[in-house]
């Protein structure tokens, strides 16, 4: 069964089919008989939906992150929950974060202001090595950040809930080290799970951590944001500018002042997309490997919420 209200999912269908054309697959809501899911395809579901179906094996999110899953307090009990890990995503999200750093390190919202002024007024950009990088979250796409980051010249420290050893990246761990990672940082990236410890950890302590004029990306989830705080911090000048990519409401709302704050940059959560032919082999692979009472690959751990 595939439950994602308001999606497009004639691609997931198509891809799934084509991979096996005798899938048996039913669209939520048109589920005549709730005994024959087995593995249910979720995004935004609606919370208490997946209750219904008793004899569900497997709950498999179309993306990476698992927080709507998860938030749903209504969940069934002990019915394995997966995310999804792909390279192609992996490549995409690196793709946009090194294109929000460039874009910040270059100075290309100083040059589209000249330009629309006609002024001609070229700068040197400081040296990379002197822009700091901070990536909040070292997993499967915050360490793929890290490294490219690090390998285009840039000063690259992490932080996550565990010590990592990444080449070349500063890594710092737990509430203990959270300030020293935010005081050598000049660019901030939050590339967490939202989880009820991660939950508004874009705060104005955060902000008020970092080196002054730092730059935020926010790639992960709109739940991580204080959005007062941001836009407090703009005005302070303890911060730069954002590039956001997700928010607490989406789509952003009409008059939501982050459409028109001249040191943000909006994008509508489009930094890495799940493209359903990369993925559905390995949903495909989930469906088989729980029909056959096997574990299903990339299970997240339901209690710590990633
Ligand atoms: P992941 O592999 O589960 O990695 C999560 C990382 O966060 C890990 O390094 C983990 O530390 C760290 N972490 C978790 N809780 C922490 C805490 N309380 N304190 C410090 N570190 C903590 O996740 P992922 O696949 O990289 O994805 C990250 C998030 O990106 C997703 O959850 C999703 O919300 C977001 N995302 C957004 C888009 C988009 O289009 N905007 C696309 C894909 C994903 P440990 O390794 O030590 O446990
Ligand atoms: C997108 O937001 C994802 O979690 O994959």
């Amino acid at each position: 069964m595939i439950v994602c209200p308001g999606e497009d999912l004639a691609p997931w269908i198509r891809s799934l089919k084509g991979l096996d054309p005798a899938l048996a697959i039913r669209v939520w809501p048109d589920v005549a008989d709730v005994t024959e899911i087995e593995f249910a395809l979720v995004w935004n579901h609606p919370p208490g939906e997946l209750r219904r179906y008793p004899n569900l094996k497997c709950i498999a999110s179309l993306g990476a992150g698992v927080d709507r899953i998860l938030g749903d307090s209504e969940l069934p009990r002990g019915v394995p929950v997966t995310k999804v890990v792909d390279a192609a995503l992996m490549r995409a999200m690196t793709e946009y974060v090194a294109l929000a750093v460039l874009n910040h390190y270059r100075d290309m919202d100083r040059y589209r202001r000249d330009q629309e002024r006609q002024q001609w007024a070229p700068r040197f950009p400081r040296p990379r090595e002197a822009m700091a990088i901070g990536i909040m979250g070292l997993g499967q796409l915050g360490a793929d950040s890290a490294a490219k980051l690090r390998d285009m010249g840039f000063a690259v420290g992490g932080w996550s809930r565990t010590p990592k050893q990444i080449d070349g990246v500063e890594s710092f761990h737990g509430s203990e080290q959270l300030t020293r990672f935010l005081s050598r940082t000049d660019v901030l990236i939050c590339l967490l799970p939202l989880t009820p410890q991660t939950r508004g950890i874009l705060n104005r302590g955060t902000f008020q951590g970092l080196r002054r004029g730092s730059y935020v990306i926010n790639v992960a989830r709109g739940g991580h944001l204080v959005e007062e705080d941001l836009v407090e911090a703009l005005d302070t000048g303890q911060l730069s500018g954002a590039c956001l990519d997700v928010f607490r409401e989406e789509p952003l709302p009409a008059r939501h002042p982050f459409w028109v704050h001249p040191r943000i940059l909006v994008t509508p959560h489009v930094s890495s997309l799940t493209d359903p032919d990369a993925v559905a082999p390995q949903i495909l692979e989930n469906y088989r490997r729980v029909m056959a009472g096997d574990p299903p690959l990339y299970q997240v751990d339901v209690e710590r919420g990633y």
